[in-house]
């Protein structure tokens, strides 16, 4: 089992025109004792699906669709209501619908065995029975699928309605704030991007880094002052800098004190959101080599966020990439960087020199990212696409496997995964 999964995860953010799909139907998982980089240009997605993940979404976003496992226990869930609208919206009322009451109660019997059933029982009960109206509905209605979608999307609104106004949702953001903050540092955590300025100015970084070790570990004031040197040991910085304020370090000192207080809570995954971005080339150098480091000796999972794919090239098992919203090629990283299967990987691979191998003339991809108000029809990298044909802008690609773990979405993968398109 791999120790994060995130299934069909759609996060969209409400905005005046409408909302921006910024994760539109991503599965990712990353494993224990690896490294998984995610690589994207700005603006694709990375960050939302990371705080998707640790649940630190801003107040405008809305989880649509999906759900996200740590070593296999549920960290949240869509709400059923926001997956049932979804779904009728997109489909109708296809077996798709069906398909998702019936899988939601085949989950919710896994979930009352599970160690969290405490705290999702409220949320459980709640869905058992709009599961159990909605199935009522569609076996009495089968007679006019127009009537019943309405009188389907009319519960969905009217139960979402009610859960926002009372105990319900107040309950359900309780268990999640709560099952979130037990997990967020103890088993997952995050360097952010933009780390330099994570840090409060007015207090000592060590004492920052002892806080979290107070709210998360069961720890003695002397055994956090020996984990406060300890770390500080290993981001290879000297124990008496846990003595400085923010503004006494420099770039790759600050960045190394954020790895530290990653680390500080021994979780089992960190998540790097463009850990390097801000430091020069040999400082990112140093610091991508200790974060190496670190993950084999500690044994962790990473999640490498970065728009440079040139970054996760000597760090990661295996890339993800992803693009507006969607994730568009995965595979390990030799065999992504050896035959990259989409044409938005073959543009990134050009646009960053490589250290190793001939010379090659540097392209860039020609536009820039959609709008992911209204993304384009079809595959939506056709617009910027040198390859693209009439099928791509009516048509979705789905992800294509082209070799074992390798996977592509795009209509002609495996031609250009074979050579014959590029
Ligand atoms: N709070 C927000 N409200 C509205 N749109 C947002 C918000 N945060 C991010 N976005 C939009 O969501 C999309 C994805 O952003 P983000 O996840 O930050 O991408 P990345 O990390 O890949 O640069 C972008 O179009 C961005 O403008
Ligand atoms: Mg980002």
């Amino acid at each position: 089992m791999a120790l994060l999964e995130i299934r069909n995860l759609r996060t969209y953010y409400r905005v005046r025109k409408g909302e921006v799909k910024a994760v539109d139907g991503v599965n990712f998982t990353a494993d224990r004792s690896k490294t998984v980089g995610l690589v994207g240009e700005s603006g694709c997605g990375k960050t939302t699906l990371a705080f998707g993940i640790l649940q630190i979404l801003p107040s405008n976003a809305r989880i649509v669709t999906g759900e996200v496992r740590v070593a296999g226990e549920l960290v949240f869930r869509a709400p059923l209501t926001h997956e049932l609208k979804f779904l009728l919206e997109q489909d109708g009322l296809g077996d798709a619908v069906q398909d998702m009451l019936a899988m939601r109660a085949a989950g919710m019997q896994a979930d009352k065995a599970s160690t969290a059933a405490n705290e999702l029982m409220p949320i459980l009960q709640q869905e058992a029975s709009l599961i159990e109206d909605a199935q009522q509905m569609i076996a009495n209605g089968q007679a006019d699928p127009e009537a019943l979608k309405r009188d389907l999307l009319d519960l969905a609104e009217r139960r979402e309605r009610a859960w926002n106004r009372g105990f319900t949702r107040r309950a359900i953001q309780r268990s999640q704030r709560n099952r979130m903050q037990t997990m967020r540092w103890s088993q997952v955590s995050m360097i952010f991007q933009g780390a330099m300025n994570a840090f409060n100015p007015v207090y000592r970084v060590g004492d920052q880094i002892e806080e979290a070790l107070e709210a998360h570990m069961d720890m003695t004031s002397e055994q956090r002052q020996a984990r406060i040197q300890e770390l500080f040991k290993l981001v290879g910085m000297t124990a008496d800098r846990s003595e400085g304020y923010p503004h006494e370090f420099s770039g790759g000192m600050k960045q190394r004190a954020m790895i530290a207080m990653a680390l500080a809570c021994k979780p089992d995954l960190i998540i790097a959101d463009e850990p390097t971005t801000a430091l020069d080339v040999i400082m990112q150098d140093r610091i991508l080599g200790e974060i190496r480091d670190l993950q084999r000796e500690l044994d962790l999972a990473m999640m490498i966020i970065t728009h440079d794919i040139s970054v996760v090239a000597e760090v990661s098992d295996r890339i993800v990439i992803m693009y507006a919203g969607e994730i568009v090629e995965e595979g390990t990283t030799e065999s992504v960087f050896e035959r990259p299967s989409h044409p938005y990987a073959l543009g990134l691979l050009e646009a960053f020199p490589s250290v190793k191998g001939p010379k090659k003339k540097l392209r860039a991809i020609p536009g820039s990212p959609p709008d992911l108000v209204n993304p384009p029809t079809g595959c939506r990298f056709h617009p910027r696409c040198r390859f693209a044909q009439d099928i791509c802008t009516r048509e979705r690609p789905e992800l294509i496997e082209v070799d074992t773990g390798h996977r592509s979405r795009c209509h002609f993968a495996k031609e250009i995964f074979s050579g014959s398109l590029a």
